[in-house]
């Protein structure tokens, strides 16, 4: 079972400027993994590339592509948010506030609906599909990490009190396992193999 976030009652309120979060919290958290998530994506498009200029599919990297997409942006990244992070907001009246939040949940579903897609198309070896729904996942994976970057993440921090922060904090410590970091190598890995920067998304 992983920890509730919202157990128990916040003891500190919002965070201001005379209680500033930790430099590295669970908000900074999901920022890092959408670095990584941003450098595979770019890796994804120059593959896809690839595929359509020589009409050669390398196996290997795609499934180490599909492996990251499953297992770090899916089962990491975004079950995090779903599971933690947007409850907690929900609990905290984001809705209220942004009535945009909902569609982060149909971009979750979205998103796994193109890597499935995008798997099918690698196992059969289906190059113009796999071509086609590459670029349909990374545009539409781009604009959601945007959306959480620029308005979700930001709203949070002001929404969320450093009780909170704390508490998702132990929540994502609790839920990710060590192997989490083989995931960060398999993405630094499909980078260098597609001459993408790993660290051009970092901040
Ligand atoms: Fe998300
Ligand atoms: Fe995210």
């Amino acid at each position: 079972m992983h920890p509730d976030p919202d157990q128990g009652a916040p003891a500190s309120g919002p965070t201001d400027a005379n209680h500033e979060p930790p430099v590295t919290d669970a908000i900074e958290r999901l920022c890092e993994e959408h670095h990584a998530i941003l450098a595979v994506l770019d890796a994804i498009d120059a593959q896809a590339s690839a595929v359509m200029k020589t009409g050669s599919l390398v196996l290997s990297i795609w499934a180490r592509i599909v492996a990251f997409l499953q297992t770090y942006a899916d089962k990491c990244h975004f079950f995090k948010e779903e599971q933690f992070l947007f409850p907690l907001l929900e609990r905290r009246g984001i809705s209220r506030i942004d009535r945009s939040f909902s569609n982060l949940h149909q971009d979750h579903q979205e998103g796994r609906r193109l890597v499935a897609d995008m798997t099918t198309a690698v196992d059969g070896g289906e190059r113009l599909r796999l071509a086609n729904v590459a670029r349909s996942l990374t545009k539409a994976m781009r604009s959601h990490l945007a959306i959480e970057l620029g308005v979700l993440y930001p709203l949070a921090r002001r929404m969320l009190t450093l009780d909170d922060l704390a508490q998702l904090e132990a929540a994502f410590d609790a839920f990710d396992t060590d192997g989490i970091c083989e995931y960060v190598d398999l993405a630094r890995r499909v980078c260098a193999e597609s001459g993408v920067e790993f660290e051009r998304h970092a901040s």
